[in-house]
């Protein structure tokens, strides 16, 4: 079974790899899944293809400067080719449910940057209603009264703890994470903006309205398709 998902993580991850064209700046996501689009991209960069990346969290630069991919920064390039990122669950209106790897804020900066959006998922992750809870970035300043008006959209957020850290996730950008779980979700846009409008919280993990250049990229053991 481990076999099969890395297959079909795979599949996406370098399909997603080759459409990249020479001298495109890239938004590289974060997760398993755009491991394999660095490691693909980085071979076509040592057979002479030219591009750059905008990484969006610390594991991912520390990937792609070990795989030799040169680096920029949204400020250097505020307007990006391709974003290429990972998802936790793809609705049939392609909205996406993000940041189980806590690295949804910078995510979503560099995918609202960009001219087409490549999302590269398995095929367990599409979805017809969302499930997964939504992860939301709070200011830790704020976290209190921030999931006291989570809980007022009717959802049971939780502070995330670390694994092999005692106490809350930091992000990268210094913040908490609230993982929030909704009996279920109708109207994940409007959702995505309530939660926007909490003072203290810095992003959520609901990715919506990115149809015009959203392409999702689905992979299975036997190879991808394209939604
Ligand atoms: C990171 O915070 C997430 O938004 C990832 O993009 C997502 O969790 C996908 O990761 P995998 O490809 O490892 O499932």
């Amino acid at each position: 079974k481990a076999r099969a998902l890395a297959a079909a993580k795979s599949a996406a991850g370098f399909q997603a790899a080759d459409m990249v064209e020479d001298g495109m700046v890239i938004g590289l996501g974060t997760g398993s899944t755009v491991y394999y689009m660095i490691e693909r991209l980085s071979a076509r960069v040592r057979e002479g293809l030219h591009v750059t990346g905008v990484p969006t969290s610390f594991q991912t630069a520390m990937r792609a400067r070990e795989y030799a991919i040169p680096l920029t920064t949204l400020d250097d390039h505020p307007i990006i080719d391709m974003a290429i990122d990972g998802a936790d669950e793809v609705d049939p209106h392609l909205n996406l449910i993000k940041g189980r790897g806590a690295a949804m804020t910078r995510e979503k900066c560099v995918a609202a940057a960009a001219f087409q959006f490549i999302v590269v998922v398995d095929e367990a992750k599409v979805v017809s209603r969302f499930a997964a809870p939504v992860p939301v970035e709070i200011l830790p300043f704020a976290v209190t009264p921030a999931m006291a008006q989570l809980r007022g959209l009717g959802c049971r957020p939780v502070i995330r703890e670390g694994v092999k850290k005692d106490g809350p996730v930091i992000t990268d950008n210094g913040n908490f994470i609230v993982d929030c779980t909704f009996p279920s979700i109708a109207d994940p846009a409007g959702l995505e903006k309530a939660m926007a409008e909490i003072p203290g919280v810095v992003e959520s993990g609901l990715f919506c309205g990115y149809a015009n250049k959203i392409t999702v990229i689905v992979g299975n053991e036997k190879g991808i398709k394209k939604i």
